[in-house]
């Protein structure tokens, strides 16, 4: 059976249940595929460290070129911009596919990368970047790309939906809420982007950036986090039929504004089909001229969830390459008897 050499960037929260697929279903993911997942190694910055899936010690490493030499695929999720930008150029540049979550790079140094991939002819993707577990992207990227979308609208952090939540069912106070969730796995290594709204603000300029076929960045959002709200704004949304609901919203509008990106808390009725969404789950509208209204929802945070986006990702480029597709050519190669439709490209 060929194998695919998969190097992990990252053996945290998201990383560690991504070494627990590509180990326990190893058999199941060769049989889909007719070739073997095989995980080469996993870069951490201490490697000493017990993990929430312990493998061998001899797959944890703080030597990078030790950890990503002869990978098909690199998975990036250590998170940040540095040094994680240089490595996935790295990774692009010895001709290796890269899957990333990693919206606060994605972003800001998004086009950087984009061009770099495509100009090495490797793939770059990132379905895990947005909404955990939801197939958000590719049903933007490909099933609407023949259509003309008008507005996206959504609950985009899983922290600070599960913080709003826990505040308004429970009476929870802001920092335990916020304890919780990064206990639960579902904040970012440092939560101010959750709390402060620049991480549901990146997921709104790549949303955007699929969406409406233009690069947007983080610094076109107007973004407002929910650090100011308090017990008291809860019992006055409740009491006049409100839930406060941290939404991201990017839409085209007819004037010369063109396309406007804010992330911000809102008054949502507590009928609106938004304000059902609880704890760490994720929703986003969709509106285009021709399909109408989609919504999309599910678990948006967490390390399992996040880890299923990021193998759909894995599994998409391993099909393509043992087809012949892009990245280094010295793993075996299988003709697959099914033919896969849509995949992705490195530009957007
Ligand atoms: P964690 O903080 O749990 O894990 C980060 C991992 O990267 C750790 O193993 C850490 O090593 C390693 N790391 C970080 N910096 C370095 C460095 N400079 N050198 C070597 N290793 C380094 O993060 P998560 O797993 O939660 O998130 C990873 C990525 O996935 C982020 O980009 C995040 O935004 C994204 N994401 C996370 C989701 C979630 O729900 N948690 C959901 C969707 C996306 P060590 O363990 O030794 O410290
Ligand atoms: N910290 C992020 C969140 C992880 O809470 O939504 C998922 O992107």
């Amino acid at each position: 059976t060929p194998a695919l050499n998969i190097a992990l960037l990252g053996g945290g929260t998201v990383g560690s249940q991504v070494a627990r697929i590509l180990t326990e279903d190893a058999d199941a993911l060769t049989q889909r595929i007719g070739a073997k997942l095989q995980l080469t190694g996993i870069f951490v910055r201490n490697p000493q460290a017990t993990r929430d899936y312990q493998l061998p010690a001899e797959y944890y490493s703080d030597d990078i070129d030790e950890v990503m030499a002869d990978a098909d695929i690199v998975i990036e999720l250590m998170g940040g911009v540095d040094p994680a930008r240089e490595l996935i150029l790295k990774a692009i540049g010895q001709g290796s596919n890269v899957v990333t979550g990693n919206k606060a790079l994605l972003a800001t140094h998004g086009n950087e990368l984009y061009e770099a991939a495509a100009q090495a002819g490797v793939q770059l993707s990132f379905e895990a970047a947005v909404a955990g577990a939801i197939p958000i992207l590719r049903p933007l990227r490909d099933s609407l790309s023949g259509d003309r979308v008008t507005r996206i609208m959504g609950i985009v952090n899983g922290t600070t939906n599960y913080i709003l939540d826990q505040m308004d069912t429970t009476g929870a106070s802001f920092n335990d809420a916020l304890a919780e969730a990064q206990r639960l796995g579902y904040a970012e290594a440092d939560p101010t982007a959750d709390v402060g709204g620049d991480d549901a603000a990146a997921k709104a300029a790549i949303l955007a950036h699929l969406a409406f076929h233009a690069p947007f960045t983080l610094d076109q959002v107007y973004t407002e986090g929910i650090t100011q709200i308090t017990d008291l704004d809860h019992k006055a949304a409740a009491s006049a039929g409100y839930i406060i609901k941290l939404l991201a919203i990017a839409e085209q509008l007819d004037d010369p504004a063109g396309v406007v990106l804010r992330v911000h808390p809102t008054l949502l009725p507590r009928q609106h089909p938004l304000a059902a969404v609880r704890g760490a789950y994720n929703a986003v509208f969709v509106e285009a001229e021709n399909a109408g209204e989609l919504m999309f929802y599910g678990p948006g945070a967490g390390g399992a969830p996040t880890a299923s986006a990021v193998m759909g990702d894995v599994m998409s480029i391993a099909k393509r390459k043992l087809r012949g597709g892009p990245g280094r050519t010295h793993t075996a190669r299988r003709e697959l008897d099914s033919l896969e439709i849509g995949e992705t490209t490195t530009r957007y």
